[in-house]
């Protein structure tokens, strides 16, 4: 069922980790507070029209901005589906929350907004794993081809990707204590050049260290045990390989584990940092320790304390 010709939807994605810790790739989770939004209609001009891409630096190419590749992705699927549309296009206007190459899933919440909203627009024909599957095209074309963080970004939570092809979601429960302290610095780090960093060949002594601190972090989840999240937050691949491309980390960090952080290590692809807690004093300590760390260094940057964001992505109609 295609809605009329002059519905509108708007739906709303929060930002996430993802990867969080040592779960390159495999472990993300939705983070509670900015998020983007993307306003989907029907339109005139055949194909993907941006009419606001939400900020000065993102492109108004359709092909070029994650919102409109995964909304043109949509449109092809409802297609194959032999959806017939009530117009040639699709317009969209972003409202961009989320900062700009700052390792908190910005281009991916763009582009399960962009997904959802068009997919509603269809009256939601295509199923979860098949937005995935058109959130995993923009993402690809803008940054890197991963879960990670548009998986948490759709569904909320923190979740594990067990497969990318076919796609395999497992959701995993939310340890109750969970506060996560984001750090952002002021600086931008494309997720392609972070990604260049990092190793091509791995010592076989960290991928097992590695397998052993995801298995601890599902742990974790399903034990409610923060402590152990914390340790496992032991990340030997993508870590060292980035630290050096952000300024201030390796102080940041620090400085959060004498404040009595549990854990703590670079958000995805950085250059935000981040910290765990269980405890709501301790983790407004550890931001002001990690702000303190950056200002030191003559680096500005935003803390904040949040959680684990559980709503994940919603859409309503306007
Ligand atoms: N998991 C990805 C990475 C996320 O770390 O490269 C980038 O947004």
């Amino acid at each position: 069922m295609v809605t009329e010709r002059h519905a509108r939807f708007v739906a709303s994605t929060p930002g996430s980790i993802g990867n969080l810790g040592p779960g390159l790739d495999v472990v993300g989770c939705a983070i509670a507070g900015l998020r983007d939004e993307v306003v989907a209609e029907w339109w005139d001009a055949p194909g993907v029209t941006v009419l606001d891409p939400g900020h000065a630096d993102l492109p108004r190419a359709a092909t070029r901005h994650a919102a409109a590749i995964a909304s043109a992705a949509v449109s092809f699927a409802a297609g194959r589906h032999g959806v017939v549309a009530p117009a040639p296009g699709i317009a969209l206007t972003v409202r961009k929350g989320l900062p700009l190459s700052g390792g908190q899933g910005g281009s991916a919440a763009s582009a399960v907004a962009g997904a959802v909203a068009t997919n509603a627009l269809y009256g939601d024909v295509l199923d979860v794993n098949a937005v995935l599957e058109c959130c995993l095209v923009a993402e690809a074309k803008v940054a890197a081809r991963h879960l990670d963080n548009i998986a948490p970004a759709l569904f909320g939570g923190i979740t594990l990707i067990r497969c990318i092809d076919p796609i395999d979601i497992i959701r995993l429960p939310v340890p109750a204590k969970l506060r996560i302290i984001l750090v952002h610095p002021a600086q931008r780090l494309s997720t392609s050049m972070a990604r260049r960093a990092l190793p091509k060949l791995v010592p076989l002594s960290d991928v097992t260290h590695q397998l052993a601190q995801v298995g601890a972090m599902i742990a974790a989840c399903y034990t409610n045990d923060v402590g152990l999240l914390g340790r496992a937050i032991d990340d030997r691949i993508a870590e060292p390989a980035r630290a050096p491309m952000i300024p201030g980390f390796m102080e940041a960090k620090r400085a959060a584990m004498a404040a009595g952080a549990l854990g703590a290590s670079i958000s995805g692809a950085g250059p935000t940092a981040f910290a765990l807690s269980d405890d709501a004093d301790v983790a407004q300590r550890i931001a002001r320790a990690m702000s303190e760390a950056y200002s030191v260094l003559g680096i500005e940057c935003t803390a904040t304390v949040t959680e684990v964001d559980v709503e994940g992505t919603t859409v309503r109609r306007l």
